[in-house]
């Protein structure tokens, strides 16, 4: 046995000699690929990310100021307000349109959050906003609610809402946005940015507006929303609550739901849903 053992050494030596490195050489192989693969897709979704670094915080008391020097050279878009040419055009209505903008996920989150800054991506009419600073000044709170919206609407919108004029193609959304939040005393704690939602977010990153809540709910479509509900984030204080409505609807094959889902997948967040809300935590609070 012995010998015959001792006859097989040189062949199972020169297999060894072959196999190691090959095993080698298929696990450098089998590395570099998975590396490539991994490497491949993180860098391709990294040119998706924001990656901006925002500014210091500025004080909660003194964002409205801020923003009021920075954008309106000092003067309130409340000044004046409305101007002649729109006065008699303008109605004073107690019901605003709004789509889920009465939700009980609005009060639910402002109380768990007690948010100084809030900062509303898409405002329309302003039916969340008004129902926003209701629930904020009912339970005592000092909140700011910053109104990101174009105030353009989308196209065609006016179909549904002829009573808002148009003049050489200028819709008047903004002004009736502007008249809903005077007749509802609403002036001191509301302040519209009227600009596209990434213009004003990567404005107030760069003031160093910090927000405690961020409400999504302007564009539907994928692209938009994935990109609001990342400058969203960005300018999120630390511990803050994200959160956007119509998380089920279909437009652009659900294009908000994926939006929102592919977020939370790549930043390990979990996503709660409250009817047709979606609602982030950035960190767990009680
Ligand atoms: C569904 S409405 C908002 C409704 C409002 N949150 C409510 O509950 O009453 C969507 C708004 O987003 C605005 N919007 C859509 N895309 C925008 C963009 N890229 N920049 C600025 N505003 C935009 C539209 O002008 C529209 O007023």
């Amino acid at each position: 046995m012995k010998t015959e053992h001792k006859k097989n050494l040189p062949v199972t030596n020169t297999i060894i000699k072959i196999a190691k490195p090959a095993a080698y050489v298929t696990l450098l192989l089998l590395t570099y690929t998975l590396g490539y693969f991994s490497s491949s897709t993180s860098s391709e979704l990294d040119s998706f990310r924001v990656k901006n670094q925002c500014a210091n915080p500025i004080p909660p008391e003194n964002v409205r100021q801020t923003l009021i020097n920075r954008i309106f050279n000092g003067v309130s878009p409340f000044t004046n307000f409305p101007p002649p040419h729109a006065a008699e055009k303008l109605r004073r209505s107690k019901e605003i349109k709004g789509w889920g903008s009465n939700g009980p996920v609005f009060e639910r989150l402002i109380r768990k959050v007690k948010p100084r800054i809030i900062v509303e991506v898409g405002t329309f009419l302003g039916a969340s906003t008004l129902h926003m600073a209701e629930v904020t000044q009912r339970i005592g709170l000092q909140t700011q609610i910053l109104c990101i919206d174009d105030f353009r609407g989308w196209a065609g919108f006016r179909d549904d809402f002829k009573y808002i004029e148009i003049l050489n193609g200028d819709v008047w959304l903004y002004y009736h946005f502007l008249q809903n939040i005077a007749t509802f005393n609403r002036t001191g704690s509301v302040l519209p940015l009227p600009f596209t939602t990434v213009s004003a977010l990567t404005k107030l990153c760069e003031l160093g507006v910090w927000p405690d809540l961020v409400e999504i709910d302007a564009g539907h479509d994928f692209l938009s929303a994935w990109s609001d509900i990342n400058w969203g984030f960005q300018i999120l204080r630390p511990g803050g609550v994200i959160f956007g409505h119509d998380y089920f609807n279909g437009a652009d094959n659900r294009g908000v739901g994926r939006a929102v889902d592919l977020f939370a997948r790549i930043h390990n967040f979990k996503v709660e849903v409250d009817g047709e809300h979606w609602v982030i935590y950035s960190t767990y609070i009680q």
